[in-house]
């Protein structure tokens, strides 16, 4: 809290001197509080200007999605209020699941860099290192395991919603929840819980987005992309993850509130998938069908060749286009 104020009252007067006097004055600590804690910032990559008499100024911040650089954005009530920020890990959903019986509702975690970043289906997760958002969210609703299902969907429309908010682009979702733009892939959401039979534990939602990065992998590229790359210049990631967890916030609680079949208007509006002819691929086999809707749990309807209807778990298959990849 003190650091974060700190550097509230050094942005707001970068443009000259504070005192420490001022700063203790301000903040009802000793100047020896405020100097460790100026110490802290300078470790944390902020550049700071220290004059024997003038006192600091700030010269710079750095481009990390530490707390104190996303606080200031943030309107929620519990969703990154506890939050847990890491140069590097392996997995942030690794990290969350370790740590979800220990840590309140709403803790979120956030790291520059993955090591063993993880995707659907057993595939890992590229990404490019203080470029892109690598978060888990870690969510203890009063709900049913089945009703997961949605919530990866609300997910989905959260997405959509914070980079149409920062970037004026429209997004697409591609169910169960990629996260499409101009044809290619922006961001992939992995939710993972912990259930008993009739009661949920925790879940996971760990989102990756492309933001900033430029450069992918040959068996990437014809698919995956950035939003620096689609709209031909950086974005905010300290805006757009605020964004992201303003946005979780009002539709999970909308979520809670008044169930899926509230959202589920917005998030067909949104959708790629709903409409288009698909191939669902399983382990061993190929079905080819229409989607035609998403149902009230969240599961994906597809009108087979044969004229039958089947409902998708998203745990189960990959859905692609006839030609493509959506
Ligand atoms: C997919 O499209 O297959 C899902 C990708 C999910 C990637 C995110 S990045 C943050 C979080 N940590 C992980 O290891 N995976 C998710």
């Amino acid at each position: 809290m003190l650091r974060q104020k700190l550097v509230e009252i050094l942005k707001k007067n970068r443009e000259g001197f504070i005192s420490g006097q001022k700063l203790s004055e301000i903040m009802k600590v000793s100047r020896t509080a405020i100097w460790k804690q100026i110490k802290e910032l300078e470790k944390l990559g902020y550049k700071i200007q220290a004059h024997r008499k003038l006192g600091y100024r700030l010269i710079s911040e750095p481009d990390l999605l530490i707390y104190e650089e996303i606080a200031p954005y943030l309107n929620t009530k519990f969703i990154g209020r506890n939050y847990i920020h890491k140069e590097s890990l392996s997995s942030t959903n690794d990290m969350a699941k370790e740590l979800a019986y220990k840590v309140p509702d709403g803790t979120v975690i956030v790291a520059e860099e993955q090591t063993k970043g993880r995707g659907r289906m057993g595939r890992s997760w590229f990404s490019e290192k203080s470029s892109c958002i690598l978060t888990s969210v870690i969510l203890k609703p009063q709900i049913r395991p089945e009703k997961t299902v949605a919530l990866t969907q609300v997910a989905a429309l959260t997405v959509v919603k914070a980079i149409e908010e920062v970037c004026s682009v429209k997004t697409k979702i591609k169910w169960p929840n990629d996260i499409i733009l101009n044809s290619k892939k922006v961001c992939g959401i992995l939710t993972e819980m912990s259930s008993e039979i009739d009661v949920v534990n925790y879940i996971v939602i760990g989102i990756g987005i492309n933001v900033n990065c430029t450069e992918f992998p040959d068996d990437l590229k014809e698919k995956a992309t950035s939003l620096q790359l689609e709209l031909e210049k950086p974005v905010d990631r300290k805006k757009l993850l605020a964004s992201l967890l303003n946005n979780l916030e009002i539709y999970y609680k909308e979520y809670e509130e008044k169930g899926f079949e509230s959202l589920r208007p917005l998030i067909l509006e949104n959708s790629i998938t709903i409409g288009k002819e698909v191939r669902v691929i399983y382990t061993d086999r190929e079905i080819r069908g229409q989607a035609i809707a998403i149902d009230k749990e969240g599961k994906l309807v597809i009108k087979t060749e044969k004229g039958e209807e089947i409902a998708l778990l998203s745990g189960e298959v990959s859905v692609r286009g006839l030609l493509d990849y959506i």
